[in-house]
């Protein structure tokens, strides 16, 4: 091995372990998502929450909290879902989001949240836009 290709494999070497030696200092750590951001993500999809919003897949969101469901004009929901006697409070939601159909057998919804964590957080949010 020629002597240049000796140091240019020393300054590779030297440059790459420096370089990974910095980064945790030089890359801040992201936040964690906001609610916001984790509605936007899990849900807004499907769902709008801005009042009188078009529906998407899913009906609007604004205003759901405590609501009975099924019960927007103009949306087509799921026979089960149309006939459901209680109203969305955080014990419903929290099924809800965990297992739709366990819930509500034939609902439409194709959405599972297994970490109440995150349902948690996303309930807390949907609160707090009433
Ligand atoms: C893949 C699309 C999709 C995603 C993602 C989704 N949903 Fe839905 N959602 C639906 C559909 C479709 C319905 C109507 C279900 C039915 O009629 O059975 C629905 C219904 C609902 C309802 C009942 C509304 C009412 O008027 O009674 C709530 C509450 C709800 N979703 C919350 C959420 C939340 C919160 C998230 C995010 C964590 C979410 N959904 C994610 C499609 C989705």
């Amino acid at each position: 091995m020629s002597w240049w290709a000796v140091v240019c494999l020393l300054l590779f070497a030297v440059t790459a372990t420096t370089a990974q030696a910095q980064l945790p200092f030089n890359v801040p750590k992201p936040p964690p998502p906001t609610a916001a951001a984790l509605f936007a993500n899990h849900c807004g999809i499907c769902h709008t929450i801005e009042p009188n919003s078009p529906p998407r897949q899913g009906p609007n969101l604004a205003g759901v909290f405590l609501r009975k469901p099924g019960i927007l004009p103009g949306f087509h929901y799921s026979p089960g879902l149309s006939q459901a006697d209680f109203v969305w409070d955080d014990a419903h939601l929290d099924a809800w989001l965990t297992d739709p159909q366990k819930l509500i057998p034939g609902a439409l919804m194709r959405y599972r949240q297994a970490d109440p964590a995150i349902r948690g957080k996303i309930i807390e949010w949907l609160k707090e836009q009433h």
